[in-house]
């Protein structure tokens, strides 16, 4: 069977202040998607949602995974239906190495069933693939016994979150500005890391960014512009060279509606507006 990550008319909140006014986009497996949009236009507010974020309240609308409702689900088991979430800011765990917790992460994720306390996947069989992982992502092995983000460069913070990506084989991942503060070999090294997971396990991919140079080695096929909380522009890579050069003025004049919105957010997000 196909799979399918299906967002239907979502609707976000945050602190009672529409972000979201009515997404659609879907995924399906072995897709790679593009997300663009101006800074606060709600990408990373869409990502959040999708991971189930308290502070993210869905106030209408519906997120479907192979059909089963997610809206209403825990973190955990929404990773385990098989969705993957690599954030902006990556979480800082101090206490906890990289290695213990994709060990739990990753018997997590394959046992769905597996109860708190009970067996985690064997270490040599965990070891094995670890190492095999972090080689081919050029990772040095020592890295895994590091606390988990505490005191990772920007540029490991994602190289982590790629190995995690790795590792856990999911269905459907959102990648949320992946290529942010990557030195040029980095995001090469990142987005093959990203292609060669995603061939390999059929994922679909929803990479969020703001820049053409992440998109030329993870090539999407599908490229969607958030504006105003909505998506008014969808199309091909075409999209992402019009966004390139000509800015985003062109999206505000063919989306009046959109526009609007856009500048309310915009508004909303200064504190106290001087009046
Ligand atoms: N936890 C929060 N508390 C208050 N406001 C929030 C919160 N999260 C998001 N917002 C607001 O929602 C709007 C959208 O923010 P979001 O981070 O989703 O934008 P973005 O498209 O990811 O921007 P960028 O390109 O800069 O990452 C902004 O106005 C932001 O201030
Ligand atoms: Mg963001």
């Amino acid at each position: 069977m196909s799979r399918v990550l299906k967002i239907e008319n979502l609707h976000v909140s945050v602190e009672g202040k529409p972000i979201l006014r009515g997404v659609d986009l879907t995924l399906r497996e072995g897709e790679v998607h593009a997300l663009m949009g101006p800074n606060g236009s709600g990408k990373s507010t869409l990502s959040y949602a999708l991971a189930g974020h308290p502070r993210y309240e869905i106030t209408e609308g519906s997120v479907t995974l192979d059909g089963h409702d997610l809206v209403g689900l825990e973190a955990d088991e929404r990773a385990k239906a098989g969705l993957f979430l690599a954030f902006q800011y990556p979480t800082v765990i101090p206490g906890v190495t990289l290695a213990n917790f994709l060990r739990h992460a990753v018997s997590n994720v394959r046992r769905p069933d597996r109860k708190e306390g009970e067996d985690l996947i064997a270490m040599r069989e965990f070891r094995k693939e670890l190492r095999d992982q972090m080689d081919e992502l050029g990772m040095d092995q020592e890295f895994a016994r590091r606390y988990l983000n505490d005191g990772f460069s920007g540029g490991e913070k994602k190289r982590a979150e790629i190995l995690q990506l790795a590792m856990l084989r999911p269905a459907f991942a959102i990648l949320d500005e992946t290529d942010s503060g990557l030195d040029i070999d980095a995001v090469r090294i990142v987005s093959e890391g990203v292609n060669r997971v995603a061939e390999r396990n059929h994922t679909g991919v929803l990479v969020i960014t703001h820049y053409e140079r992440i998109l030329t080695y993870i090539k999407p096929s599908f490229v969607h512009i958030l504006y105003g909380g909505r998506i008014v522009e969808e199309g091909g890579p075409e999209l992402v060279k019009a966004l390139e050069s000509q800015g985003y003025d062109w999206v505000r004049e063919k989306h009046p509606d959109a526009a609007r919105a856009e500048d309310e957010l915009e508004a909303a997000a200064k504190p106290h507006a001087m009046v």
